[in-house]
């Protein structure tokens, strides 16, 4: 079995906030991440394939298609946006990288057809990420504006 790699990159800004608590809750939780107009990260997002190459073009599956996938599908949505209120697909959800790689994972999944969906790995900063492998997790959603 093989594993292969794609990466793309997008830019947001975003603020973490629980609005079912407090400024000074929230201040205590999420600390300069609370900063009521956000802030911005250059994000980084790699999709791993898992399979076997088709022998007739020696692919798992062809990168540009991927890469078409994670334009198309996704950093269209992310790209320069607020994620609080800009993206449909995270509205009401804490805009955390945790978060976001779980409901990335659900877009991209159906979509990829030669291969299999394997690792999701989605960096913050060049020193924070998270990487998930699709296992069932579940996301609040909460009525308000955040
Ligand atoms: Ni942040």
């Amino acid at each position: 079995m093989l594993f292969i790699t794609k990466s793309v990159e997008f830019s947001a800004s975003h603020r973490l906030y629980n609005p079912e608590w407090d400024f000074q809750k929230n201040q205590e939780v999420y600390d300069k991440c609370n900063n009521p107009n956000g802030h911005g990260h250059n994000y980084v997002l790699e999709v791993t394939v898992k399979g076997k190459p088709n022998p007739d073009t020696g692919y798992v599956i062809d990168l540009k298609k991927l890469k078409d996938i994670l334009v198309k599908k996704v950093l269209i949505h992310l790209d320069h946006k607020h994620l609080n209120v800009d993206v449909d697909f995270l509205k009401g959800v804490i805009p955390t990288v945790e978060n976001i790689s779980v409901l990335i994972w659900d877009i991209v999944k159906p979509h990829i057809t030669d291969g299999e969906l394997y690792k999701l790995k989605l960096y913050e900063t060049p020193n924070s990420w998270v990487e998930y492998y699709g296992e069932p997790v579940e996301i609040k959603r909460f009525g308000n504006e955040q």
